[in-house]
């Protein structure tokens, strides 16, 4: 496919082969194209009487030879730099194609379709293309022949099993279902992104389950995704993942934008190095920066993307032994708000009650801290919303609820029951981030998101 892309390009390189031969009565003109692009003339006179009219007249016909291949060459270029931008988008949907083929039963329906999409949209650019062109030309009929092949295999793809799609597209429905629900909730939140002026959370969304992990392993029950909650500028759309089989915390990928991440399409993975490996799941990025826990020694590390530098800093009073409900080893959770980076950890003073620190990003030190009530082991989790912590805990099996908070700004404590869906009973990482006001939940190997309404009255 790419060699017959590449030789489009090559009949509307400057090289042109088509310009006419003009012939004159008693002699004749040939032009054509010299190699750097200028207009060459060839005169070929008959008889050695010369003929100043003819002459004349034929520089006449150079000249406008000169200006139609100047019109003509402008033309192209312009077609050229269309062509160049179609055929990287082409060459992003044959990668595509080829890791469906490769692998196509793992994917969901949701690829298909977003293929397609796109293939129809390359079908009528190129259209549009050949028609801008005025061109019959034998490679517009081998590109639309090759989109429609495309568009083939992908039909093919889907129906390759169909037993393993049908279940697929049950999951698709349901997905498509929740996500209704979830716009028309969506609809009545109205996000007032950096405004703290509210009482505090009042409820949230249904879940977004976005999609299983891009290890497609459901085994994959510790990890974390989001965003980052202060993007450094050209990473505002990025995301984050990582996940393993155990607490441990080997490697983080980072995906350009949403579409990325459903197509599983990294564009950088660290491997930690030997000595930083991390443990506990409850990481976040901020400033372009990765904060999350070691245990040798027991400390905050972080990993900055930036510079892909690592550093440490140890918190003597935080304790290991005490960890959320639903995972060993989380003794430090980062969280990130509107008014900066913050870390919780229980400690043996706090006699295993959260301890709620504000972290100074320069210094990578402790600013400010503060004692809450929440117990961590009986906490599923915890996040930062606005200076406040909310603490959460399982109800049942399809439920949670934010049952504690603690404002840091009066050092005030509430109880309170406000509950939301969960997808799978269990999950290792729940994050606010400031920039969408969405939570972010890696709920037993799914992406998951939630909305969150705050009380303004
Ligand atoms: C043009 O001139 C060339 C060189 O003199 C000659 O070989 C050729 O036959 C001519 N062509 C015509 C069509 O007169
Ligand atoms: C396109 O080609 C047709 C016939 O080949 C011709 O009649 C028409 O004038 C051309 N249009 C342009 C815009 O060059
Ligand atoms: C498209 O598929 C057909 C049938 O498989 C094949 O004959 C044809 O060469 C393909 N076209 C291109 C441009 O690859
Ligand atoms: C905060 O919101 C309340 C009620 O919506 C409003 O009366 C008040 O002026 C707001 N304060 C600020 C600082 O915007
Ligand atoms: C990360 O590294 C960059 C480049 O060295 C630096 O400008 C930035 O301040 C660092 N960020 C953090 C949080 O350390």
């Amino acid at each position: 496919m790419l060699s017959i892309l590449l030789q489009l390009l090559l009949v509307f390189s400057p090289a042109f082969a088509w310009i006419p031969v003009v012939d004159w009565e008693s002699g004749n003109v040939t032009a054509s194209v010299g190699e750097s692009g200028q207009c060459v003339c060839h005169v070929y006179l008959p008889d050695t009487t010369f003929p100043a009219d003819r002459v004349q007249h034929m520089q006449q016909v150079s000249k406008e030879l000169i200006l139609e291949v100047e019109i003509q060459m402008n033309k192209m270029v312009s077609y050229e730099g269309k062509l160049e931008i179609y055929l990287k988008e082409l060459m992003d949907l044959t990668v595509r194609v080829a890791m469906l083929e490769s692998n196509p039963d793992k994917y969901i329906k949701l690829d298909f379709e977003l293929l397609r999409i796109e293939l129809r949209e390359f079908e009528a650019l190129v259209s549009q293309l050949k028609d801008s062109l005025n061109s019959s030309s034998p490679m517009f009929d081998s590109l639309y022949s090759e989109i429609h092949n495309m568009t083939l295999i992908v039909n093919q793809l889907e129906t390759y099993d169909k037993s393993n799609l049908e279940v697929i597209r049950l999951e698709f429905a349901k997905l498509q279902k929740k996500l209704e629900e979830c716009q028309k909730d969506q609809e009545f939140f109205t996000p007032d992104i950096g405004n703290c002026n509210h009482t505090g959370i009042m409820s949230m969304s249904k879940p977004t389950v976005v999609q299983l992990n891009a290890h497609l392993n459901a085994g994959y029950q510790y990890g974390g995704w989001g965003k980052d909650s202060k993007p450094v500028r050209g990473y505002e759309s990025m995301y984050f993942y990582g996940a393993y089989s155990t607490p441990s915390v080997h490697d983080f990928y980072l995906y350009n934008n949403y579409e990325k991440l459903i197509l599983r399409s990294a564009f950088k993975q660290h491997d930690i190095p030997r000595g930083w490996e991390g443990a506990g799941n409850n990481y976040i990025v901020h400033g372009n920066t990765i904060y999350y826990q070691i245990n040798t020694p027991f400390s905050m590390a972080k990993l900055n993307l930036t510079s892909s530098k690592y550093d440490y800093r140890v918190i003597p009073a935080a304790s290991q032994r005490f960890t959320y409900s639903y995972s060993n080893n989380q003794n430090l959770d980062f969280a990130a708000d509107e008014n900066g980076l913050w870390v919780m950890y229980a400690s043996e003073n706090s006699k295993g009650k959260i301890v709620l620190a504000k972290l100074d990003e320069k210094s990578f030190g402790i600013a400010d801290e503060w004692e809450t009530g929440a117990f961590k082991q009986l906490a599923g989790n915890a996040f930062m919303a606005c200076g406040v912590m909310y603490a959460t805990r399982s109800v049942d099996l399809n439920t949670e609820e934010i049952y504690y908070a603690f404002n840091t700004k009066t050092r005030e404590e509430k109880h309170l029951n406000i509950r939301f869906q969960k997808f799978q009973e269990t999950y290792t990482n729940l994050d606010y981030n400031p920039t969408d006001q969405k939570l972010y939940m890696y709920n037993n190997g799914y992406y998951v998101s939630y909305s969150v309404k705050f009380n303004r009255q």
